[in-house]
């Protein structure tokens, strides 16, 4: 939010949104694949049924960034929306501009403190207030594959790196699509952190994008993630230009392609379509990054509006958010885990469990990464800059893995200017 000037910002909280009329919820968010909009029509029927108007304000495309483009519009306008899918650092960003209602009283009557882990918290409060509600944790190192294409194959999931080049080989030779991949900045992104984790490890991948260590950013383990990234390209096809992700998914859910790697709201489009974990599909973790566990968090923030209160139906939906039995519903189908600590996990299915399991090691072995293609990790700035430069690599194979390395640091750093 460094971006906005003072004069824009006083402009756009003097004539700060009008007020939705008393039952009525305005919610932008960028849920609109068969998984996801199966995920929030839970929700929606929730408000509905509790007497409540949701108006759907949904921008699809680049996970979150055509919607987020849109709201920081609307917001600068001064009409932004009651309710507002935002996560990660940029909370801050926009809570220190003064723009978003805090939801202090629902959080204490639903005792979010006891409820959420600290970890997850942490991201929800600006200046000790909460001013956003969360929904889930996704782990974003996840590969899927399509159980048959490896079946006929004759090939075992990739557990390493070097696996997987072997298995995709015969994959490609065998005349399927080894990786699914759309070329878009921030699905190339979501790779290029899989295959950092895995190379660089915990520690460095802490070093480098948490800390923003200008050694580790520039390090030879850098150099190395490159240069397996590039690698892998040749296994991708010739018509993922523009593809979106959920197109990129249905190559691996009717068998075209065999694996994907990608956040498990890729469940969601394969339990969308018909199919069932371990026996259409298959969960594994990112090569080389089992023990490890990146995490992106979606929450919703909420708008202050011409009223000085949080309205009634900003409250209901914060408060529905974390309800019990809609934690349970929505991760069902989203492909998530619960965010609240205390949810019975009897019914999910295998790969849910195992996201828990392997967020409760990670987080026991400080393995635990907040995810740096899915804004948990850097500010705005920082992101749009990263997305930027590792396409660019990826895309062109002229481009200088020297140079990379020095945007790279470029536009991690960015977040401190
Ligand atoms: C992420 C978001 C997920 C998701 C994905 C693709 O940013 O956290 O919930 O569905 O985008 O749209």
């Amino acid at each position: 939010m460094k971006r906005f000037s003072p004069l824009i910002l006083a402009f756009g909280l003097a004539f700060s949104a009008q007020a939705s009329d008393g039952n009525d919820v305005e919610v932008l968010h960028w849920w609109t694949s068969g998984g996801e909009a199966r995920s929030v029509d839970t929700l929606k029927e929730m408000m509905k049924r509790e007497g409540h108007v949701w108006r759907d304000f949904a921008v699809a495309g680049r996970a979150g960034e055509s919607a987020i483009n849109t709201l920081r519009i609307r917001a600068l306008s001064g009409n932004p929306p009651d309710a507002a899918q935002i996560k990660g650092p940029e909370i801050q960003e926009w809570g220190k501009l003064g723009f978003l209602a805090s939801v202090d009283d629902v959080a204490k009557e639903q005792r979010w403190n006891e409820l959420v882990p600290r970890r997850v918290s942490d991201y929800l409060k600006v200046d000790g207030h909460y001013v956003a509600v969360p929904f889930n944790i996704h782990r974003v190192n996840w590969l899927w594959a399509n159980a048959d294409v490896l079946n006929k194959v004759g090939v075992q999931p990739p557990q390493t790196l070097d696996e997987f080049f072997s298995v995709a080989e015969k994959i490609k030779a065998a005349g399927y699509i080894p990786l699914a991949l759309g070329n878009e900045p921030w699905q190339e992104t979501t790779l290029f952190e899989l295959i950092a984790l895995a190379v660089m490890g915990t520690d460095e991948f802490h070093k480098a994008f948490i800390e923003q260590d200008s050694d580790a950013l520039t390090s030879n383990k850098m150099r190395e993630t490159l240069e397996v990234f590039r690698r892998m390209k040749q296994y991708t096809d010739i018509d993922s230009p523009g593809r979106n992700w959920s197109d990129t998914t249905s190559l691996v859910i009717d068998g075209k392609a065999a694996m994907q790697m990608m956040g498990d709201w890729a469940k969601g489009e394969f339990l969308a379509a018909g199919k069932q974990a371990g026996k259409d599909f298959l969960c594994i973790p990112a090569p080389g990054t089992a023990n490890q566990f990146s995490f992106n968090i979606d929450s919703f923030v909420f708008f202050k509006n011409g009223a000085t209160q949080t309205t009634e139906s900003q409250k209901m939906l914060a408060k529905l958010i974390l309800d019990p039995n809609f934690q349970r519903e929505f991760n069902l189908s989203k492909g998530s885990i619960p965010v609240r600590v205390d949810i019975d996990m009897a019914g999910f299915d295998a790969c849910a469990q195992d996201s828990m399991q392997a967020f409760l090691r990670a987080a026991a072995t400080d393995n635990l990464v907040a995810s740096l293609s899915h804004n948990m990790a850097i500010g705005r700035a920082s992101q749009i800059a990263l997305f930027d430069v590792i396409s660019r690599f990826f895309n062109d194979d002229n481009v200088d893995i020297d140079e990379t390395m020095r945007h790279i640091r470029a536009a991690v750093l960015a977040d401190r200017l």
